[in-house]
């Protein structure tokens, strides 16, 4: 059996910050900021905007292109290490859209490989279960959790959504190919937002018993990220894994058309274009306007591509996620 992305949408906040907007609140500067990620703006939700309110207008922007009536969904994947419950944001997002002909929906939480995650989910479970129309959604509000004082993280992060309909479909149209998926829990020191330390030391609550309990409530530390080691970590593993997915694929470097990375750092992009030898002009970059907006970057730049007719239909995309976790993967894919 075989699946293909048959749209594409995607959803930013209105308000754009801009390096210099940034040199206002921490020590910084648009030379230093740009110089070293390529980044210039950003978007972040303000006042009652929602993550999930970006996810359902990038989630309608797909099924429209896709002409998918939101009924015919049965299953909705979305990615994010940012929901607003707890206990996972798909199935509002399932109702928000109105897909009312009993799909399954749930959260997939890997950080800024979440999308890559997703779209190899979709399609086991288009192969293996006989799913038909799968929406995958990347999503993230990394502006929440972000320290706004810590300069070294707060100039990296923006929201954003962006989502693709994998579709079943027969083989020979098959438009994903060889994948490479990976975690190591040991490197999550370099990169987290954990559980803040005195919430988990045993001091409970004034009604706490002699059994320890109820414990305080919790809440999670602001990213903490060490950017040398994530740098190194990413321009190590994303090389590697392509190559992986590729062969998997019975491809090799030359089949590529576009290397769509996650959007973290323009120098990454550039690095892992150099020992992939893919041209410069190869490969989609959007994060001067955007810049790490985490689960959503790969579906962002993949439909701002796409809508400006850079990517076109029946081309090779190599694409690879990597973050916390951490984690990474590559897919070889086809619009
Ligand atoms: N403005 C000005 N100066 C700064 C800033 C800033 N915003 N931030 C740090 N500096 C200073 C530092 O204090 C340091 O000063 P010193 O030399 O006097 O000590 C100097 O600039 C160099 O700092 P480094 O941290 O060594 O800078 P580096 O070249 O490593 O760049 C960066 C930092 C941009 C964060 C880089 O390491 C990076 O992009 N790493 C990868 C991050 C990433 O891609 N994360 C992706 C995953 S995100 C996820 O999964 C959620």
């Amino acid at each position: 059996k075989g699946c293909k992305l048959v749209g594409c949408g995607s959803a930013v906040p209105t308000l754009q910050v801009s390096n210099d907007d940034l040199s206002k609140i921490v020590d910084t500067n648009d030379e230093w900021i740009s110089v070293r990620t390529g980044i210039r703006n950003r978007r972040v939700l303000t006042g009652k905007d929602r993550m999930t309110g970006l996810a359902v207008e990038a989630a309608e922007k797909a099924l429209e292109m896709a002409e998918v009536d939101p009924n015919d969904v049965d299953l909705v994947l979305l990615c994010t290490s940012t929901p607003d419950d707890l206990f996972g944001s798909a199935p509002q997002i399932q109702a928000a859209l109105g897909c009312k002909g009993n799909p399954l929906a749930f959260d997939i939480t890997a950080a800024c490989s979440g999308f890559v995650l997703g779209l190899v989910s979709a399609s086991c479970y288009i192969r293996a279960g006989g799913f038909k129309n799968v929406l995958v959604i990347g999503a993230d509000a990394l502006s929440r959790y972000v320290d706004w004082t810590d300069r070294g993280t707060c100039i990296l992060f923006g929201d954003a959504a962006g989502a693709v309909l994998v579709q079943a479909c027969e083989s020979e149209e098959d438009g994903l190919f060889g994948f490479d998926l990976h975690s190591d829990g040991e490197g999550n020191r370099h990169l987290n937002a954990s559980i803040k330390e005195n919430e988990t030391d045993g001091s409970f609550g004034s009604n706490s018993s002699a059994l320890g309990f109820p414990p305080k409530g919790s809440s999670y530390s602001f990213v903490q990220m060490n950017g040398k080691e994530v740098f190194r970590f990413a321009c190590r593993v994303v090389p590697q894994s392509i190559e992986i997915a590729l062969e998997k694929a019975g491809m090799t470097r030359s089949s590529i058309d576009w290397l769509l990375l996650h959007q973290a750092n323009q120098r990454i992009l550039d690095g892992v274009a150099t020992r992939l030898e893919i041209p410069t002009d190869r490969v989609i970059s959007n994060l001067a306007n955007y810049g790490n907006t985490s689960a959503a970057s790969i579906p962002l730049a993949l439909d701002e591509a796409v809508r400006s007719g850079k990517i076109k239909s029946g081309q090779t995309i190599a694409t690879a996620g990597f973050g916390a976790g951490l984690t990474w993967g590559s897919a070889i894919i086809r619009w």
